[in-house]
């Protein structure tokens, strides 16, 4: 009998550990042979630790488990599949997981992360081999017409990128995987390399085909050791099975914010300061070591591979508008069921908060939604009908980011989140250029003297100002969207900042 407790460090957080040592220690104890498999998370995170048997009719989940439980599970027959109060039924068939549409993450949680095998049984590699059966020309036409675009946040359309980099003429070429996953509230890329860490190396050794490049980066955060460890044993496994002639090397972030904007990234993996580079040239053109470098995040690589397996149409066919396919969406904040939902985009932010979410933990009212990490905007509850797509959000002046929503109850004060913004920019700015350097400090002062009640109207004239000239100035993302959260909290709360 299969038994499955996650490995996933927010399933780690919650105990699953124990459980795991608990389960392993009372099968023993009981003469039962169990097959304990540590697999990554399924992304319902308010049941962690998630434990799941394998049965004749499918797996059958309990949760949230605590090494207390493990012995009444067994005595509950669990191993078979046996009813116990922490009993949630057929894993599948829970309503937050079957509510969605898994592409990227339809292994995570599934499989035994360092199983190839497992892999491949799940659909794993079957992209791969087709690409490498075709031209290059032609796999970046078939991610062209997927729809693909960069999930890091800025949307770029991939394929665009990818012919980029394929048209310039270098002996040395690379890829580069952005797992630097600075946005508060999210944890996708995490969750994928600790769950699915095969489907990153496969997506970067297609883009590799893609654009001619034999050698790949991956960039992941120092905050994330289990990443890094998970990522480090596949890397190893992938080159002992002579998959491809791409070859991947792990990196540990800086442990800067600014380090996830690309060009910072590059220095960072260069052995230098992680600072912004001026643009142009993109790095596509110049980029790792002045060479041709596909920068693209984690869950655009975790996409390629069944795009390459199933074609760009099928991809193509979820989502709305400019925005294809699906987005891994990350609740978090006061949510009463945090964790991760891909769905295709043109969901609403409703959805997403009530039918997914839950709402509030707390029980407390919802004040306000802030999507796109730090950087993005916040959005009051009056407004959550809005669809979740690139261009509905950059029109209702917010942005999807990297997919984090973040949930505020009543209780939040906007113009402290305002003063937050700037502070957050302050102490994370590269500083290499003025009006966010400079900018981000005079905003959090002028912020406390908004807060204080100290000559409201001119000090808020004030903010709006710097506000215009950090958006128009910044070299970067970093400076140039601090104003969203302010201008965005300022527009839909002015009760906050003293205005009627
Ligand atoms: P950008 O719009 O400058 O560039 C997007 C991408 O397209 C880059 O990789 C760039 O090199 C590439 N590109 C642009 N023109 C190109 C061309 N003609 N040919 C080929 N490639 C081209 O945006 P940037 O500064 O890279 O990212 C900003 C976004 O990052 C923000 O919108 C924000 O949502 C997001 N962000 C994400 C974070 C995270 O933790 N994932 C953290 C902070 C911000
Ligand atoms: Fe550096 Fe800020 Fe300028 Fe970006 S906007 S280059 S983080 S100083």
């Amino acid at each position: 009998v299969r038994i499955f407790v996650p490995v996933d460090a927010a399933a780690q957080s919650a105990g699953a550990n124990e459980v795991a040592a608990a389960i392993a220690r009372e099968a023993a104890a009981r003469g039962i042979a169990i097959n304990l498999v540590r697999n990554g998370s399924r992304g319902m995170l308010w049941l962690e630790p998630l434990v799941e048997v394998e049965t004749a009719a499918g797996r059958i989940a309990y949760g949230p488990v605590e090494a207390d439980d493990v012995s009444s599970l067994f005595d509950a027959g669990f191993h078979l599949g046996g009813v116990h109060p922490l009993s949630l039924g057929l894993t599948e068939a829970i309503p937050y997981l079957a509510m969605q549409e898994r592409l990227s993450f339809a292994r995570c949680g599934v499989i035994d992360p360092l199983s190839l095998a497992d892999y491949e049984t799940h659909g794993g590699l079957a992209g791969l081999r087709r690409a490498l059966a075709m031209q290059p020309q032609e796999v970046v036409a078939e991610i062209t017409d997927s729809g693909l675009r960069g999930r890091g946040g800025a949307g770029f359309p991939t394929g665009i990128k990818w012919k980029t980099a394929l048209e310039q003429q270098a002996k040395q070429k690379y890829v580069c995987a952005n797992a630097d996953e600075g946005d508060s509230g999210t944890f996708a890329d995490r969750m994928l390399m600790e769950g699915d860490p095969f489907a990153l190396i496969e997506g970067m050794a297609i883009a590799g085909h893609a654009i001619g490049a034999d050698k790949g980066y991956i960039y992941i955060r120092s905050e994330y050791p289990h990443a890094v460890a998970t990522m480090r044993c596949a890397v190893e496994i992938w080159h002992a099975a002579a998959l491809s002639d791409f070859r991947v090397e792990i990196r540990m972030g800086g442990g800067a914010y600014i380090c996830g904007e690309e060009s910072s990234m590059l220095d960072s993996i260069e052995g230098k300061r992680g600072q912004v580079r001026a643009k142009p040239p993109i790095p596509a053109i110049s980029g790792l070591f002045g060479k041709p470098t596909v920068v693209n995040n984690v869950l655009t690589l975790a996409a390629v591979g069944d795009i390459l397996a199933k074609g760009a149409a099928h991809y193509r066919d979820f989502g709305m508008g400019r925005s294809r396919g699906t987005q891994a969406f990350q609740l978090a904040g006061d949510v009463a069921r945090g964790g991760l939902v891909e769905k295709a985009f043109g969901v609403t932010l409703r959805e997403l908060v009530e039918d997914f979410g839950g709402g509030t933990r707390s029980g407390r009212p919802l004040r306000a939604v802030q999507a796109g990490g730090p950087l993005g905007a916040y959005i009051p509850a009056s407004r959550l009908d809005i669809e979740m797509d690139y261009e509905a959000l950059a029109a209702a002046g917010a942005m999807l980011g990297h997919g984090g929503i973040v949930l505020f109850n009543d209780s939040v004060d906007m113009a402290k989140q305002a003063r937050f913004a700037f502070e957050f920019c302050a102490i994370e700015s590269c500083g290499k250029c003025t009006p966010c350097r400079i900018g981000a400090v005079r905003g959090k002062e002028v912020m406390d003297k908004v807060i204080a009640g100290e000559d409201r109207e001119s000090n808020l004239a004030l903010v709006e100002d710097l506000c215009e000239i950090m958006t128009d100035g910044s070299l970067c993302a970093m400076g140039g969207l601090t104003p969203m959260p302010v201008l965005s909290a300022l527009r839909h709360f002015p009760e906050d900042f003293g205005r009627e």
